[in-house]
């Protein structure tokens, strides 16, 4: 292979232009204060994990979907930055819209008496949805919605780390398991999403329809509880 000249200088004279221009970068640095640590140090403390608020702050009064035009708030997410496990749902419905707060219309009430016959407090855990805003009449979210928004959950969990994921309903389980399985046939067992071990189970509103699934969301809940080793809190 024929190298052309192209007045550029020879490699070495570049590469040593590049370690001189470093050097003097590095003692600027060094000047106004900046400390340096080594490869090692740098490797192992791997890169930085962003926040629960850096991520909301990304979000901001986000139009990035049709649903902005409808919704009254957007439903972030609440609950313990460091919590054992994160409940994810669908989306907002009315009363969520209303209030800007995962969960606290009638399914949320029974989400409430699940994680309290788990032995957990409500602020322990943390508590969020898949999609951000509320679709009319309580559809559910189109692919363009979830594409749109999906990737926020997903940050969500990984500023959190918890150490499992309970998803509520067909929505849930089948975005973070990127599967086309119904509910009904992924739960019952524990999945994987990138490291974290995920129950999913039936949604709470299913079971006001279903009470008779009860005893299933039960069997689920006392999987998620050996997941975890007991509290759920930080
Ligand atoms: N249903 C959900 O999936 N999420 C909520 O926040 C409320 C109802």
């Amino acid at each position: 292979m024929t190298r052309s000249s192209g007045g550029r200088g020879e490699p070495r004279q570049e590469l040593a232009t590049l370690v001189r221009s470093l050097g003097d970068y590095l003692q600027d640095q060094a000047k106004v204060g900046l400390e340096w640590v080594s490869w090692e140090r740098a490797d192992a403390m791997g890169p930085r994990q962003e926040t629960l608020a850096e991520v909301r702050a990304d979000l901001g009064e986000c139009k990035r979907c049709r649903l902005h035009t409808t919704r009254r708030h957007i439903v972030y997410g609440e609950g313990s930055p460091s919590a054992r496990v994160v409940i994810v749902g669908e989306g907002p419905g009315e009363d969520e819209d209303v209030q800007g707060r995962p969960f606290v219309g009638a399914a949320g009430r029974l989400l409430d008496a699940i994680i309290a016959a788990a032995g957990w407090g409500r602020q322990e855990l943390y508590i969020c949805n898949v999609i951000k805003c509320r679709p009319p009449r309580n559809r559910d979210p189109q692919e363009d919605e979830t594409d749109a928004c999906g990737a926020f959950v997903k940050r969500q969990i990984r500023a959190i780390r918890p150490r499992a994921i309970l998803a509520v309903g067909n929505v849930a389980a089948r975005f973070l398991l990127a599967a086309d399985t119904p509910i009904s046939g992924l739960r019952g067992r524990v999945h994987d999403f990138e490291g974290i071990p995920v129950v999913p189970t039936y949604h709470p509103a299913y079971l006001l329809r279903n009470p008779v699934q009860k005893r299933r969301v039960w069997q689920d809940i006392e999987m998620l509880l050996q997941v975890v080793g007991g509290s759920s809190g930080g």
